[in-house]
């Protein structure tokens, strides 16, 4: 086995480095928007069934594998199957999978990037501009900040799983609770807040339809980072003899909580500084409602505070969330790297530069896809629609293959691995699994209920883009 491959130092640096990863952009702002656009508490109620029910076991599944195996997605399906061809291609998917929504996810932290400086130099008047994104995005000038971020990510990434990626969440990960906290408590003392709790909290059942329920289980797996072969590889790095559920529940915890406390900050904002808000305008696109909506709240906050103030609230806010996508895109850059390195038996130092290279490669095109370049903006159509190189990798990885991925794990641990293995392997840090309520679900649902769900997710997804 390569020496490059790393372990974090203990339970606790397993736990921020996944929860790093974790929370991204789709806590802080599509969990709030979706959650109040559908049903307030209700769509609450059925996101922690769905975290509970169906992501957890399969977190599971995934960090057991990683840690069995001690290997990279290829890697730990191949080794598990004896080199089964067959599962060496899904183990692929789980290697392509994070290398493309890496690519996507790069141009998006770009522009937080750029919106950081912006506000730091006293432009966010110019960015709560509606024509702003627009051109914002389509200037050569991003190509800068792209190697800037570049920079960074690679140098953290040549650091290791403990000199880098922990060392990263360590600090990162309670930086930005606390300052997710006291930016909600400002929130929170503002008139009309209460509306927007009230907006996101009280439950309305009538809401709740089968795209709703569709679309909350897309949501919980793709906030846990399932699918996309990093929890497998994280599961790699973890300690032999430490414990599989205790941590994963850690994470899941972590993760939701974050989730939660995003909506108690950014609806009571939308509503203190604009209670006429349509509330048909809170789009659910993330990238919609950070980039061109946000910023005219903050701005709207100059009334209270004073231009500097609202700057420094915009902020902190958009610090945040540069914090939450950097841990989830190291995370995500790391699986390709873990691959060469175990399977290309190369250095780190090695994988990270050809990683860097082929990252280069495809977050140009996909920079360009927003007005920079004709070619790469109206790149291709389908389900009756122009889209972009940019839209393209985000709706065939972002969007269509995790759950695809989540049921070849679910199906791959039950009857390829069998679940006898997959006890083996969570009994050693936890004595206790062997005869628990949660071996018993585990593995009764893990070859049926969850697999036969996440395949409708995924049918019901091809179906709503493609067709
Ligand atoms: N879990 C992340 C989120 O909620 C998603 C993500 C993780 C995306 C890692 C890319 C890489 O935003």
């Amino acid at each position: 086995m390569s020496q490059d491959r790393g372990q974090f130092s203990s339970r606790l640096g397993f736990i921020l480095a996944a929860a790093g990863s974790a929370v991204g952009l789709g806590n802080l702002v599509a969990f709030p928007v979706m959650a109040s656009k559908n049903g307030g508490a209700a769509f609450l109620i059925i996101y922690l069934f769905f975290i509970a029910f169906i992501c957890y076991p399969v977190m599971i599944a995934e960090i057991s594998m990683g840690r069995k195996t001690q290997r990279n997605p290829v890697g730990a399906f191949s080794a598990l199957s004896d080199g089964d061809r067959k599962w060496r291609l899904v183990g692929m998917l789980g290697i392509l999978t994070p290398f493309m929504i890496a690519v996507f996810y790069t141009v998006i932290t770009v522009w937080l990037v750029v919106y950081l400086k912006e506000i730091a130099t006293g432009g966010l008047e110019t960015l709560a501009d509606e024509a702003t994104f627009g051109t914002l995005v389509a200037e050569p000038s991003l190509f800068g900040y792209l190697i800037l971020l570049l920079g960074i990510v690679f140098t953290i990434l040549l650091g290791g799983v403990k000199g880098g990626i922990e060392r990263l969440a360590r600090v990162l990960m309670p930086t930005l609770a606390v300052m997710l906290i006291l930016l909600t408590l400002f929130v929170l003392t503002l008139d009309g807040a209460v509306e927007g709790i009230k907006y996101y909290l009280v439950p309305d059942f009538s809401k709740v339809s089968l795209t709703v329920v569709n679309g909350a289980l897309s949501q919980a797996f793709f906030s846990l980072s399932l699918g996309m072969g990093i929890l497998i590889t994280y599961g790699s790095y973890f300690g032999r003899e430490d414990n599989i559920p205790q941590s994963t529940r850690m994470v899941a915890i972590a993760d939701t909580s974050i989730a939660f406390f995003a909506g108690l900050l950014i609806l009571p904002a939308i509503f203190a500084f604009d209670p006429n808000t349509n509330t048909d305008d809170l789009s659910t696109s993330s990238v919609g409602l950070i980039f061109s909506f946000l910023p005219k709240i903050f701005l709207s906050m100059q009334m209270a505070v004073g231009y500097t103030g609202a700057s420094i609230v915009a902020l902190v806010f958009f610090t945040l969330v540069f914090f939450a996508a950097l841990t989830s895109l190291v995370s995500i850059v790391e699986i390709p790297i873990s691959c060469w390195i175990d399977e290309l038996k190369m250095s780190r130092k090695k994988a990270v530069l050809l990683q860097a290279g082929l990252l280069a490669v495809f977050a140009i095109p996909a920079t360009m896809s927003l007005g920079m370049s004709d070619f790469f903006t109206n790149f291709t159509s389908y389900g009756g629609v122009t889209k972009s190189f940019f839209d393209l990798v985000s709706d065939v990885f972002y969007e269509t293959i995790l759950p695809l991925v989540g049921f070849t794990v679910c199906i791959f641990a039950s009857y390829r691995w069998k679940t006898s293995g997959l006890s083996e392997e969570i009994s050693k840090g936890d004595p206790a699994y062997e005869g628990s309520l949660l071996q018993k679900y585990i593995n009764f649902s893990l070859g049926t209920v969850i697999p036969a769900v996440l395949l409708v997710v995924f049918l019901s997804t091809v179906y709503q883009i493609y067709l």
